[in-house]
Parts: structure tokens; sequence; C-alpha cells
């Protein structure tokens, strides 16, 4: 199956409030798949679970692309499984550095988030009418504020390097292209043995599941058909994991 190539329409703004409004504005007025709004700061940048995200201006890449997949709401969580490891591998090419991916989606270098994804979905009778991809990368940041010093960083932190950040773009629209292809020619199937391989969360580790104000403590064992997390629970019993975020926790 051939994609239009991501990028086009592209809404560009200085300052805005989230790109994730603007997008879901122009979805609605019937913009195609493959359109993107793109900031250069944001004032109210959302984050997953009802975070906010921090978005200076001049440094990192915030975008918002509109995808219009033609599948049942139960094949999304692997969808976001392939965003991830798309903005992963443009990372990697513009950056010549290796990633890790935490699920669902989160981008890490050494151990650290520097790219966040937030998915938002539009449905009407079971079938999905748009989808709102957004993606926020800590790229040029010289610090990250000190209350995030040990869960976030930036490429320039992790590398001594900075990016250009048109190309660093560019490579991560390629990389999406290339993961949601694979997603809708191949399956969910083949997502989820492409996250197994790349993530250092999906297998064997030591994890925290906050989800609202429960916490379940276990070690990872695998994906489920669908891409929820497999966790092996601390009573021994096997838990999918649909939601929530994750973080890591010391091996007793
Ligand atoms: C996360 O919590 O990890 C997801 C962060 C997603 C941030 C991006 S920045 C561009 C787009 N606009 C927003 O308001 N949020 C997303």
């Amino acid at each position: 199956m051939s994609i239009r190539r991501f990028g086009s329409p592209e809404y560009r703004f200085a300052s805005i409030d989230s790109t994730m409004t603007e997008a879901q504005r122009i979805a609605e007025a019937g913009a195609p798949e493959g359109a993107i709004v793109i900031a250069d700061t944001q004032t109210a940048g959302r984050g997953r679970l009802g975070r906010s995200w921090i978005s200076e201006p001049g440094v990192g890449v915030y975008f918002s692309l509109i995808l219009r997949p033609a599948i049942p709401a139960p094949r999304l969580p692997a969808l976001t499984l392939a965003v991830g490891l798309g903005v992963a591998q443009g990372i990697e090419s513009t950056c010549r550095v290796e990633c890790d991916l935490r699920w669902p989606n989160d981008v890490l270098l050494s151990s650290k988030k520097c790219a966040g994804i937030l998915v938002e979905a539009s449905s009407e009778a079971g079938r999905t009418r748009h989808l709102l991809v957004g993606v926020g990368i800590n790229v040029n940041h010289a610090t990250v504020p000190s209350e995030l010093a040990d869960i976030a960083t930036s490429a320039r932190i992790e590398t001594g390097c900075e990016y250009d950040r048109e190309e660093l773009l560019h490579h991560v629209l390629r990389g999406v292209e290339r993961y949601y292809g694979m997603f809708l020619d191949e399956g969910v199937d083949a997502i989820t043995q492409a996250f197994t391989r790349k993530s250092s969360y999906v297998l064997h580790k030591r994890v925290a599941v906050l989800n609202g104000s429960e916490e379940t403590r276990g070690t990872t064992a695998g994906l489920d058909p669908s891409g929820g997390l497999l966790l092996q629970t601390d009573d021994g019993s096997i838990e999918p994991i649909l939601a929530g975020s994750v973080r890591p926790i010391e091996s007793v």
C-alpha cells in the first residue's frame, strides 16, 4: 500500500497554545492524512495522562500529524507503538545515537526521556475518523528543568552536539511513514515484534505501573497480541497493561 508523504500540507506557527488543538480544528475541517501542524513553541503543550509538555522556543521539535487509517479501535494501541518506533528511527538517523523505547511510546536516551508522543483518536461507530499524533522532542536544550533532571534529557545533553531541527523533523516523518506503512501492510504482529526487539522494557524489566492512583509492581513479560504490556505482578499473575505510565524500579 502506498502512503502519502507525511508533512503536507504544512501549517507553521511561531507560537501556539498546542499543536493538538489546531490539528483537531483542521482535521475536522477535512485536512488530509499527512497534514502537519508545527510550532516553534507552545504555551499550553499537552502530554499524556493530563500532564503538560514544556515547549521552549528555539530548541525543540513540536508537531501534530493527522492520520486517517481505516482501522477499528482495537488496533489503535499497536499504532501508537509504531509511531514510537518511527520517531526513534528519525532521532537515531539524525543524531547517530541509539534510542530505547519505554512502553507505550516514550523515546529514551541513556534511560531518560528525550521525546514524548500523544495520540488522540476521534472515532465514530467503532471506526477511526482521524488520529492526531503529537510529538515533542527535546533536541538542542542545554539543560532540562532541575525537577526533571533525573528523568528527562535532550539530544544535545546526551551527545554534546546541536542538531538542525528541520533535518530531524524530516527524518522523524520518514520514520513514522515507514512504521505506519509496516502497520498497514504487515499488521499488528510485525509492529509488536519490532517493538519487542527495540525496547528494553518489554521483557524481564522490573517496573511500577501507575494508572490513576493505583500502582502495580512486577516484571514485564512481553506484549499481548494487541500491543498491551504484559506484567507478571508480584503475586505471580499476568496482567495486561493497557494504559498508565511505566517507570523502572530496582530489582529486589
Ligand atoms: C508525553 O506525555 O510523553 C506526550 C508529549 C507530547 C507532546 C507533543 S508536543 C507537540 C504536540 N502538542 C502538544 O500539545 N503535545 C504534543
